[in-house]
């Protein structure tokens, strides 16, 4: 059993948006890469991150969590991870296409931004009656899919079942990981699946009202903005999960990480 923690973090609005706080998360994770695997989960696609990888200071990860969860790939390589992803519901792209155009208001995101497992759309400020809507009129045309709203502006439609958290959960599956060694970080809409599952969450001081509101059992809404937020909750959480091995024998209280 691999003893390291596992952190999936966003990238835009978490991780990204602060260039010094950015800095700082990076000269951190450099002396502490043999203890944490890193793996980003965005909607963005394998490539831009690569591309953002390689044109700031993000460390390189071991793994891509991409299209809001609907790709897995391993770094730097781009191979696909395993048969991700799975399928269960009815997912026909032009007849939910069919449905959304039914709404005023939404307006798909360019062609770059699609794939055949994730439609998505802009609908600025969308209210949570038209969301109700939309989801029974697609349950009502028998598509069951996930409806994801995100940054007051961002539209998924994925397979049922596909998201950040279920990646990230198959994801600790295959690699054997137990849910709290896994740290999860976020700050909008699109991340909420990942924080439903007993990790150990980090919410951004800037994060959106959807994240604000989570509970706060399990999850630790940092102060600090951006990068600084996510290191901020990292150092919180390792420094609990080394209190707990103290206070359970298992350490002499030397410095884990
Ligand atoms: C990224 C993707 C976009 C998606 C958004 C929210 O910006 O490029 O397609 O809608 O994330 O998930």
């Amino acid at each position: 059993m691999d003893n390291r923690s596992l952190l999936v973090s966003d990238l835009d609005g978490t991780l990204l948006g602060d260039d010094e706080a950015l800095d700082r998360f990076a000269e951190w994770y450099e002396t502490h890469r043999s203890s944490l695997y890193l793996a980003y989960a965005t909607g963005r696609f394998f490539d831009p991150v690569a591309a953002l990888v390689e044109s700031t200071s993000l460390p390189e990860p071991d793994v891509v969590i991409g299209g809001v969860g609907t790709e897995i790939h391993s770094y730097p390589d781009g191979e696909p991870i395993g048969d991700w992803p799975r399928c269960l519901g009815r997912w026909d792209p032009e007849g939910i296409q069919a449905v959304l155009a039914e709404f005023d208001g939404l307006e798909p995101q360019p062609g770059k931004f699609q794939t055949d497992f994730k439609l998505s759309y802009y609908g600025h400020d969308l209210d949570s009656r038209l969301l109700i809507k939309l989801r029974r009129r697609l349950a009502t045309a028998r598509y069951c899919v996930e409806v994801v709203y995100s940054s007051d502006r961002d539209l998924d439609l994925l397979p049922v079942g596909i998201n950040k958290g279920s990646a990230t959960a198959w994801l600790a599956s295959r690699w054997f990981f137990r849910p709290r060694q896994i740290l999860v970080a976020g700050d909008t809409g699109n991340d909420s699946s990942m924080f439903t599952r007993g990790y150990r969450g980090i919410v951004v001081g800037n994060a959106h009202e959807e994240l604000q509101s989570l509970p706060h059992a399990n999850i630790y809404h940092s102060e600090y903005e951006y990068a600084d937020g996510v290191l901020d909750g990292l150092q919180y959480w390792l420094a609990e999960t080394e209190d707990t091995l103290v206070a359970s024998g298992l350490t002499e209280g030397g410095n884990l990480w």
